[in-house]
């Protein structure tokens, strides 16, 4: 594991002058900030030894390498999804990379559904703490101590510092930003309504198929994390119509210019 996450930093020091301060992660419809990049070097999943490559639609597959608001950043174009089929390790080897590359800031965006009737499509949710429904964790198996500790706090995963500042950028630009619980699933089939109810009831406002098992070994990696979810849809709790995959693209859309926003203005602050 070491041997491999190393072969793949090396891999990407041989293409890549900078040297990464902050890793970000692009959710659904999320991708333009990727387009905003100064100097950059993008490399695909695919040429990366080791590394698994996306399938999800919208997912591109990439890591962008350059500077983003004058800060040195790496961005995820495209995740990959334990639904897609692949082991919990590899859904978070890229995060191992950023760790091996000196990481320390994870920003995360996913899309979600929301389970809250205060979170509406459209709306930038700050992720406050997770719920691992997934029924796996990506630090199951051998523990490298040189990779972190066996059982990682998860005190404050979601970093309060970083979930202030998101807030006083949104009160200074005059746009809304929430506040909510998410909980991430395996999928890929959607929830049924007695799983959203149960989902309500354990205290989720969100509910999404990602983002828990890279904010866990983030986490492991001593990383400061944030988590933004955008919300793409009710869930079933809330109508009677199958949902369809137009009107999350539509309302990630929604939200783009000012999280386009706060994201700019919160690398400036970090
Ligand atoms: N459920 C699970 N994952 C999702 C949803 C949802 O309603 N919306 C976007 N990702």
């Amino acid at each position: 594991m070491l041997e491999k996450i190393n072969k793949a930093a090396d891999f990407i020091r041989t293409k890549v002058d900078s040297v990464p301060e902050i890793g970000l992660i692009l959710g659904t419809g999320l991708n333009s900030l990727a387009e905003m990049v100064r100097n950059a070097k993008s490399i695909s999943y695919k040429d990366i030894p080791g590394m698994a490559v996306s399938t999800a639609p919208s997912h591109q597959g990439k890591f962008i390498f350059g500077k983003l608001a004058n800060k040195s950043v790496v961005i995820m174009q495209g995740r990959l999804h334990y639904y897609e089929g692949y082991s919990m390790q590899e859904v978070t080897f890229p995060i191992r990379i950023m760790q091996a590359l000196g990481v320390k800031t994870l920003l995360v965006t996913n899309a979600a559904g929301s389970l809250n009737e205060e979170l509406q499509p459209g709306d930038i949710v700050l992720i406050t703490d997770h719920i691992n429904f997934t029924g796996n964790n990506p630090l199951i198996g051998k523990n490298y101590a040189e990779l972190g500790e066996r059982f990682p706090s998860m005190n404050e995963p979601y970093s309060k510092r970083l979930i202030g500042f998101c807030q006083e950028i949104a009160a200074e630009n005059d746009f809304e930003v929430k506040k909510g619980i998410y909980t991430g699933l395996s999928g890929p089939s959607l929830e049924t309504r007695a799983e959203c109810n149960m989902l309500v009831f354990l205290g989720s406002d969100l509910v999404g198929m990602s983002t828990v098992p890279e904010v866990i070994v983030a986490i492991q990696s001593e990383m400061e994390v944030l988590g933004i979810s955008v919300v793409t849809n009710l869930s079933n709790i809330f109508h009677n119509e199958a949902h369809s995959q137009e009107q999350i693209w539509e309302n990630a859309e929604k939200a783009r210019i000012n999280l386009e926003k706060l994201i700019l203005c919160l690398l400036k602050k970090i």
